[in-house]
């Protein structure tokens, strides 16, 4: 049985942060399952197909090609990669608007499950826990309130250079949460058995000693 390990929760907690670092401690595969929305947005966006049209994102989602390597994911349309492109906020939001959608979510289901090899797999998303990995025997489910994820990407956005406005993601990221919340198609949802931590009073280091803890106990690890 290949031992999988789910974090789930909304825009902006921390996922990303705590996946990368127990799939490392692990030597775990890691799925960030975002950036296979984003890549499918970042393909609409470049070639200007109406987001409306289900037909022609579907076709475009089967031209990507995902692959791992070194347990990094590669992302190629066309024979660019395009995987260092996808990380803004104009893709996000394309992003959360095309993940509602039920055939976009099942164009990418099997890629999303052919990460799970061994020796295990960390897995982040939205919907990990409770659709794509249930058999999965650690669920984490991260939150934070709007206003504290909000300051942490205003903080790292500034911290690189960029010029954003508090009020500007509070904003989006409400959209985004709603919108995550109320779809129809594999809401974000906290998962039966999740851990939740809610993590607005907790550092970096004291959200991934709780993670840690847990992976160890149930796996019988030392990371
Ligand atoms: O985690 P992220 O911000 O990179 O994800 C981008 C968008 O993709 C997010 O707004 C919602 C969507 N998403 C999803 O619907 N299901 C997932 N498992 C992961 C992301």
């Amino acid at each position: 049985m290949t031992k999988i390990l789910t974090i789930d929760g909304p825009s902006g907690v921390g996922k990303g942060t705590i996946s990368e670092y127990l799939s490392d401690k692990l030597k775990w595969n890691y799925l960030n399952s975002g950036a296979l929305y984003r890549a499918i947005a970042w393909v609409v966006i470049n070639d200007s197909i109406e987001i409306n049209d289900i037909l022609e994102i579907e076709k475009a989602s089967e031209k990507i090609l995902f692959s791992i390597e070194n347990k990094k994911l590669h992302i190629l349309y066309k024979n660019i990669e395009i995987g260092s492109l996808i990380y803004n906020e104009e893709v996000a939001k394309i992003a959360s608007k095309i993940s509602s959608e039920p055939k976009v979510r099942e164009s990418i289901l099997n890629v999303q499950r052919s990460f799970k090899k061994e020796p295990g797999l960390v897995a982040e998303g939205r919907d990990m826990g409770s659709v794509i990995f249930p058999e999965a025997q650690v669920k984490l489910f991260l939150t934070a309130t709007i206003e504290t994820r909000a300051q942490r990407r205003f903080k790292q956005l500034k911290d690189r250079k960029f010029n954003v406005s508090l009020p500007a993601l509070i904003k989006d990221l409400d959209a985004r949460d709603k919108r995550d919340k109320s779809r129809e198609s594999s809401p974000l949802v906290i998962p039966e058995g999740a851990l939740v931590i809610e993590t607005d009073d907790l550092s970096i280091i004291e959200v991934k000693k709780i993670a840690k803890d847990k992976v160890n106990k149930t796996y019988g690890t030392n990371i």
